[in-house]
C-alpha cells in the first residue's frame, strides 16, 4: 500500500488512519524512514520528522539533489537503495510521476506523497482531523475553498467527498478542479467566492503561486486578486465558520492578516495536525488497524 492521492484510498481506510493519528503506538520500532525533497518544507519535515520519531523509528530527511535523483543515479535505483535501509520512503516531488517511479520499483515499501504537482493527501489527513476536532463529525459539513484548485485543493475535495462533505471550490477561469476530481460526490467547481461561502462551515485558501510557478508570479496575483478570503468573505459564510490554510500563507494575497490572524482562524491547530495525521498515516501503511 502507498499513499501518493486520497483517491487510492477509500472512506474506511482514510477514517481509519484518522483514529489512529492519536493512537498509534510503537510501529517503527528500529526501522528507518526515508524523507526525499525536491521542494523546501517546514511542517512537512518537521511532522514527518516527529512522527516518524514518536513511532519508534529513525527519519532519515535528504535534499533531492544531495542524493542526484536521474542525474548520480536513475530514480528506480534511488528507490531501491532506500528500500534496502527504510520501511517507508516519503518523497516531495516537482511531477508526481517520480512517485509513481518510486513505487513501481519498490513494490513492497510504502511510498509516500510528502507534496507533489497533484496532490497533498498528508494535508488533507490533517485538514480532516481538524474538521473532525472543530465540528465533531465531516460527514455533512459544508467546506468552501477559494482559489487555485490546485494539489491542496484537490486532495482535500475527495477526502472530504469521501466522509461524505459538500467541497465547493471557487476559482477563475482557467485554475479549476479538474473533471476526475469533479465525478467525485459532493464535489462542486463554482466562480464566485460569495457563492461558495454562503452558510460553509469552514473556509479555506492557499497560495496563489505554488512552489515551482514564480514564473506565473505576476499573472497569477492579477487573476486571483478577486479571491482573497477577507473578513468581509468570511462575514458570508455560516457563524463561527473556521478559516483554514496549509500554509505558508502570504497575508495581504489570498488571506488577510485580520482574517489569518483572527479568532476564526484555526490554522495552527491545523498545523499541529499535520503531525497527528502523520502518525496516523505511517502507523496503518505498516499495517496498524484501530
Ligand atoms: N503545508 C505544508 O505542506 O507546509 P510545508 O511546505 O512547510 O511542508
Ligand atoms: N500549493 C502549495 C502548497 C504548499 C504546502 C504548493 O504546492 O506550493
Amino acid at each position: 500500500m502507498n499513499l501518493l492521492t486520497i483517491a487510492e484510498h477509500d472512506a474506511a481506510a482514510i477514517g481509519q488512519m484518522l483514529d489512529l493519528a492519536e493512537t498509534a503506538e510503537k510501529p517503527l520500532s528500529g526501522k528507518g524512514v526515508a524523507l526525499l525533497f525536491e521542494k523546501p518544507s517546514a511542517r512537512t519535515r518537521h511532522s514527518m520528522e516527529m512522527a516518524v520519531a514518536s513511532l519508534g523509528g529513525h527519519p532519515i530527511s535528504v535534499r533531492a539533489d544531495e542524493v542526484g535523483v536521474g542525474s548520480r543515479e536513475s530514480p528506480e535505483d534511488i528507490a531501491r537503495t532506500l528500500a534496502c535501509y527504510h520501511s517507508i520512503v516519503a518523497a516531495r516531488v516537482k511531477n508526481h510521476a517520480l512517485l509513481e517511479t518510486f513505487a513501481d520499483a519498490i513494490t513492497g515499501t510504502p511510498v509516500v506523497n510528502m507534496l507533489s504537482d497533484r496532490a497533498h493527501p498528508l494535508q488533507a489527513l490533517a485538514d480532516l482531523l481538524t474538521m473532525k476536532q472543530v465540528r465533531e463529525s465531516v460527514a455533512g459539513a459544508k467546506i468552501a475553498y477559494v482559489g487555485d484548485g490546485n494539489n491542496v485543493a484537490r486532495s482535500l475535495a475527495v477526502g472530504a467527498s469521501l466522509l461524505g462533505a459538500e467541497f465547493r471550490c471557487a476559482s477563475p477561469e482557467g485554475y479549476e478542479l479538474s473533471a476526475d476530481i469533479l465525478a467525485f460526490p459532493g464535489v462542486k467547481q463554482l466562480r464566485d467566492p460569495a457563492v461558495a461561502v454562503r452558510d460553509a462551515d469552514f473556509v479555506y485558501t492557499d497560495v496563489w503561486v505554488s512552489m515551482g510557478q514564480d514564473s506565473e508570479t505576476e499573472a497569477r496575483k492579477a487573476v486571483f486578486r478577486p479571491y482573497q478570503v477577507d473578513e468581509a468573505l468570511m462575514a458570508k459564510a455560516a457563524r463561527n465558520a473556521a478559516f483554514l490554510h496549509c500554509l505558508p500563507a502570504i497575508r495581504g494575497e489570498e488571506v488577510t492578516a485580520g482574517v489569518i490572524d483572527g479568532p476564526q482562524s484555526a490554522v495552527w491547530k491545523q498545523a499541529e495536525n499535520r503531525y497527528h495525521a502523520a502518525r496516523g498515516a505511517l502507523a496503518w501503511l505498516l499495517g496498524v488497524r484501530p
